[in-house]
């Protein structure tokens, strides 16, 4: 039996044409989506649904020749059952009452959180025994410092502004935090896992703009936590690793935190870049959301390049971000196609 393409890249093998999936494959721009997401009360109780969930997460695999299903989930779920309530809110995105303390923190309980996630763990089972077996199924959790930025700024907060300066002004209050992060997410995705995930990946949106000691304090040393935490629990899937807009630090962060495969935005996705990375480090991602709701002859030549400044690594072809509620899904089967017709 050959391990699914996805499951060979992330164990070090260069796979021609490479494995292919999508962040924010399941969303807005999918009229079928947005059919489901109208019979929901809110975005978390969508999400809490598992009927709803495993249909969404099901969707995008019908329409195209995907390599692996993510969990419809969202990465605010945590703090929301962890006692910080989560409203997303229609043209706005989410937004909570900030916490700006120590004691705020205390009086969050993070110690129940992964269990309050239980339906999400429902969805997973599910969606695995949907799947076809060559299809691999990716649980995710945010990272600790992304996820802080939106529970410190309240949600919009340009710049994550709100949260680097209570890094520097407040050390204890954001060092504990991110702690309890950690160790709450660690335990939400080893329960990912033995619900069916079979890769995890730490969404680290919001890892840009860092000057370097911070960068190490708040993304490097809360991420390593996570993964020390989840191979001390015995759970060896590869676990993949996305510091958007960290730049050249992204090898930093590579080296350091223990993730198995780096995730690529824009800032990163060039040769200069990739020869900082070690020799055979699997990497993933690179193509620019906004050609893909362009459209047009560009497409082809954008994923020329990336294949061919991967070529001597492992390599999983997907966005550098998420896809936008305003692509054409023809535009995104025209991409597939592309990527699945090379080599
Ligand atoms: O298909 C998939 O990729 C799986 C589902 C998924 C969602 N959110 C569903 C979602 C994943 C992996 C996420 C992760 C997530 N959530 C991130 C990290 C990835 C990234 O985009 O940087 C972040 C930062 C969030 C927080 C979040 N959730 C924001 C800022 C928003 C509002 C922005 C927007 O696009 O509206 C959400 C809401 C959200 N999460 C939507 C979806 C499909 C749209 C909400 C809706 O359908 O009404």
């Amino acid at each position: 039996m050959t391990m699914p393409p996805m499951m060979r890249v992330l164990a070090g093998e260069r796979v021609s044409p490479p494995p292919l999936w999508l962040m924010r494959q399941a969303g807005r721009y999918l009229p079928e989506y947005r059919a489901v997401r109208a019979q929901a009360k809110d975005f978390i109780d969508f999400c809490f649904s598992p009927d709803l969930a495993v249909e969404v997460t099901l969707q995008p695999l019908r329409r195209y020749a995907l390599s692996a299903s993510i969990v419809f989930a969202d990465i605010l779920l945590l703090p929301h059952v962890a006692g910080q309530e989560v409203r997303f809110e229609p043209g706005v995105g989410p937004v909570m009452d900030p916490i700006a303390s120590r004691a705020d923190v205390d009086a969050l309980d993070f110690d129940q959180a992964a269990d309050g996630l239980s339906p999400v763990y429902e969805t997973l089972e599910r969606v695995r025994a949907a799947l076809d077996p060559n299809v691999t199924l990716i649980g995710f959790a945010g990272s600790p410092w992304t996820v802080a930025t939106y529970m410190i700024g309240g949600g919009k907060d340009p710049n994550r502004w709100a949260a680097r300066v209570a890094a520097y002004r407040d050390p204890e209050f954001v060092d504990t935090l991110l702690t309890r992060l950690a160790d709450a997410t660690a335990a939400y995705l080893i329960r990912q896992v033995a619900a069916g995930a079979q890769v995890l990946k730490l969404f680290d949106s919001w890892a840009e703009s860092l000057p370097e000691p911070l960068f190490d304090r708040v993304i490097i040393e809360p991420t390593r936590r996570i993964v020390d935490a989840v191979r001390a629990a015995g759970v060896d899937v590869p676990i993949i690793g996305f510091p958007r807009g960290a730049g050249l630090l992204a090898a930093k962060y590579a080296k350091r935190t223990g993730v198995t495969a780096l995730a690529l935005d824009m800032t990163n996705a060039s040769q200069e870049f990739l020869a900082t990375l070690p020799d055979g480090f699997p990497v993933q991602g690179g193509f620019d959301p906004a050609l893909l709701c362009a459209g047009g002859p560009q497409i082809g030549g954008e994923v020329e390049r990336l294949l061919a400044i991967t070529a001597d690594r492992p390599y999983i072809f997907n966005l550098g971000h998420g896809v936008t509620p305003d692509v054409d899904p023809a535009t995104v089967a025209a991409l597939v196609d592309t990527v699945n017709g090379h080599g």
